[in-house]
């Protein structure tokens, strides 16, 4: 389905995961409506919420006065921005402080933020009480579209990212796309990046759909809900069907083994972005796909135009200060969680569209592709 959508009604996405089944509600400003919806889904319920210091400026005393208003009692948990937060010392400091806020089964965490916040506060609520419930109310595109559904929650070890953590849905996701207005456009197109995935690797009449709206999605026209809804649809459908990543699910990494690598020598740092790092890693993949002849040239050109005309890097050299050398990306590939012993496991394309999961490619070939690419000016 790709026509636009009026603004207006919040649109509702159902993630069908039987008993842990849950709504995912996109709408412009559904944050003042935080409370009424809390209260019908668990009257009485005692909640705290968990953000981070930038996220808390602009939008929880938005959050607080709604809960205030359908007379929840809130506790609220604020931690540092960044992904230093999904560390063991932050994850300490958010438990104690969702056990002190006597927060037991029956009662709600609500995780208000980014992907950092949604992963570090999911986990928690794994954690506390062998489990209590959570929501989470997205506050950035990247989270709105991919992190906030699905149920991954965790942290970082110092063996690499997401290594600690725990499958535990939400029962509900809320995403207000007003909140939207507050973030950095850099970060809008980070997450970018990300719905444009879902287009690359399932959806090519979405994809086309984007090549012409795009700009609208950015200035938050109502293709923007459509778009998020587009995404979000497609997540859940993919999560319902494959939730703990035996399959099929595993088609959402599309960009990611190359983008990973890209991130990590980067240091994870501001310098590349993992939609950033997602969007080169999507042009890669479409590259590497055409040079072993399973699509057209054409088609990996127009992948990397449209996320070249959003401002996403697309070439190896856009990435400040350089991308790492053939020697250390080939070892940071090796290191991904999707390698798995001399062959590479890599999500390739057979067309716009057309994501699968090919799982013997041949690592030699991989390593003269990035050489030619990194020899590129
Ligand atoms: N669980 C999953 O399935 C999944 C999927 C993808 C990514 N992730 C995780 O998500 C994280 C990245 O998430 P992210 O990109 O949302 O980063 P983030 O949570 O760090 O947010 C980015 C920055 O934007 C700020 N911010 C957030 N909302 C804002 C708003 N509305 N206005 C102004 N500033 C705002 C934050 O304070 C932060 O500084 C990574 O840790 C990644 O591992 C998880
Ligand atoms: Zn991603």
């Amino acid at each position: 389905m790709t026509a636009p959508l009026r603004s207006g009604d919040p649109i509702v996405v159902q993630v069908a995961l039987g008993t842990r089944a849950y709504g995912i509600v996109i709408g412009r400003g559904l944050l003042a409506s935080l409370g009424a919806r809390i209260k019908a889904l668990r009257p009485g319920a005692r909640v705290a919420v968990v953000t981070d210091q930038t996220v808390a400026r602009h939008h929880l005393p938005a959050a607080e006065a709604a809960l205030k208003s359908a007379g929840i009692e809130c506790a609220r948990i604020v931690v540092p921005d960044g992904e230093g937060s999904k560390s063991y010392a932050t994850f300490e400091t958010v438990c104690e402080a969702i056990i002190a806020a006597r927060i037991e089964r029956g009662d709600l965490v609500i995780a208000l933020g980014g992907g950092v916040i949604g992963d570090l506060a999911g986990y928690a609520a794994a954690s506390v009480r062998r489990g209590v419930d959570y929501v989470q109310v997205p506050t950035t595109l990247l989270a709105q579209v991919d992190s906030s559904v699905g149920g991954k929650t965790g942290i970082n070890s110092r063996h690499g990212k997401n290594l600690i953590g725990a499958f535990h849905q939400p029962i509900m996701v809320i995403a207000d796309t007003a909140l939207l207005h507050t973030l950095p456009k850099r970060q809008f197109g980070a997450g970018y990046a990300e719905v444009a995935k879902y287009g690359l690797l399932g959806d090519a009449a979405f994809f086309s759909w984007l090549e012409s709206n795009w700009q609208d999605v950015f200035a938050g026209g109502p293709a923007r809900e459509h778009a998020i809804a587009v995404c979000c649809r497609a997540k859940a459908g993919v999560v319902a069907r494959d939730e703990r990543e035996t399959g099929e699910r595993a088609l959402l990494n599309l960009g990611h083994t190359f983008g990973h690598a890209l991130e990590a020598g980067a240091g994870f740092s501001e310098r590349l972005l993992h939609g950033e790092a997602v969007a080169l890693g999507m042009v890669l993949a479409f590259e590497f796909s055409a040079r072993i002849g399973l699509i057209g040239a054409a088609d990996a050109e127009r992948a990397c135009a449209h996320l070249a005309a959003v401002g996403l890097p697309t070439h190896l050299k856009d990435i400040p200060g350089g991308a790492p050398g053939i020697d250390e990306l080939m070892d940071l590939i090796a290191q991904d969680k999707k390698v798995k012993r001399g062959t590479l496991t890599f999500i390739l394309v057979r067309g716009i569209g057309q994501a699968f999961i090919a799982n013997d490619v041949d690592a030699v070939e991989v390593r003269a592709f990035l050489a030619d690419k990194l020899a590129e000016r």
